[in-house]
């Protein structure tokens, strides 16, 4: 049977919000859950799942389901559909709010963790989105809130990748939007500045400048933010005036001064403050293959003129 043609009356609505366990989206589950509704929370954490799902439905009387699922994968994103579909619910409110950051020098970082980011900042949005939406545009009933960053409104350096997948969020979720006018969905992005939460440390940052020395805000202070105005109906949400202002300058700021700006900010530090420099890398003659043809023909040349020599010599 197409899932659309289920009678919504046989289903229950729930709100989707990945990231659940940690940071900005555990204080988004808390809003939600005050606001009286029922959750599916995902991440990859079981037991930090199951905490946090005990605590919001002992707290605020709602029912709180929770899926293991790693979201940088398609199979993980599939997964929130068949758990919807299996414990008998419908997706009434999505909030995209898992990702991942990395920062240094672009050409150091894992080339399997930066897939992993765009897989998760980036794909699992789209993924999540299209599974969902349709359902709530038929329903004529629903939003999803895209969380963002200031940094997606400026090319960030050490933390190239990062920034530009906030960069989509951001126009994808302002595109959508667009779309979906007067079809009763709402759909949102949330801009936060700097959270004063573990992904900072986990990428490595945590001595930049950007964490020293500017505002961090509260996760809670920004789910309540975010919250609030994502029901408001609010496009792009953008908590703090230090935040509005960068948010609101930036695009208008030459990139020639922007981006220097931006890369002192964010510049990986240690604890002392000396910056990171890149790793040096092989030397281009042992890794560049012209380069290895050119040794091979050298050395093939010098063996031939020591086997002439040879034979001249007999
Ligand atoms: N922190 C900031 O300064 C800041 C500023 C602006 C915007 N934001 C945005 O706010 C959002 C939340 O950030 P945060 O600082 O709260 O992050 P966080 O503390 O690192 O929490 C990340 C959450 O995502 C989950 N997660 C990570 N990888 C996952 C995966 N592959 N599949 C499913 N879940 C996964 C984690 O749980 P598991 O590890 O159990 O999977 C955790 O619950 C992100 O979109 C971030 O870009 C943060």
């Amino acid at each position: 049977m197409n899932r659309l043609s289920k009678s919504v009356d046989s289903l229950a609505p729930a709100t989707v919000i990945t990231g659940a366990t940690h940071g900005l989206g555990r204080a988004l589950a808390e809003e939600f859950a005050r606001g009286g509704y029922d959750l599916l929370l995902v991440a990859r954490d079981e037991v930090a799942l199951r905490r946090t799902a005990q605590e919001l439905s002992a707290a605020y009387h709602v029912e709180v389901r929770t899926l293991a699922a790693d979201l940088s994968t398609e199979e993980g994103c599939a997964k929130v559909e068949e758990a919807l579909e299996s414990a008998g619910l419908y997706a009434e409110m999505l909030v995209n709010n898992a990702a991942l950051m990395t920062a240094g020098f672009f050409q150091d970082q894992d080339p399997e963790k930066l897939r992993k980011i765009a897989d998760l900042n980036v794909s699992a949005v789209i993924d999540l989105t299209r599974r969902l939406l349709p359902g709530m545009i038929a329903r004529h009933k629903g939003g999803v809130l895209n969380v963002a960053s200031v940094e997606g409104f400026m090319p960030v350096p050490y933390q190239a990748t990062y920034a530009a997948t906030k960069a989509f969020v951001l126009s994808f979720t302002r595109s959508l939007s667009y779309e979906t006018m007067g079809t009763g969905i709402r759909i949102s992005s949330l801009a936060p500045g700097t959270i004063a939460t573990g992904m900072h440390a986990k990428a490595g940052a945590e001595y930049s400048r950007y964490v020293q020395y500017l505002p961090a805000m509260s996760a809670e202070d920004v789910a309540r933010i975010g919250y609030r105005n994502f029901m408001r109906g609010r496009k792009v949400i953008v908590p703090g005036l230090f935040n509005k202002f960068a948010a609101l300058v930036a695009p208008f700021v030459p990139k020639l001064l922007l981006v220097p700006f931006a890369g002192l900010l964010f510049r990986v530090r240690d604890a002392e403050g000396n910056l990171q420099w890149p790793r040096p890398l092989p030397k281009p003659e042992a890794s560049m293959p012209h380069a290895k043809t050119k040794a091979a023909e050298r050395q093939a040349k010098a063996e031939a003129a020591s086997k002439d020599a040879r034979r001249i010599a007999r």
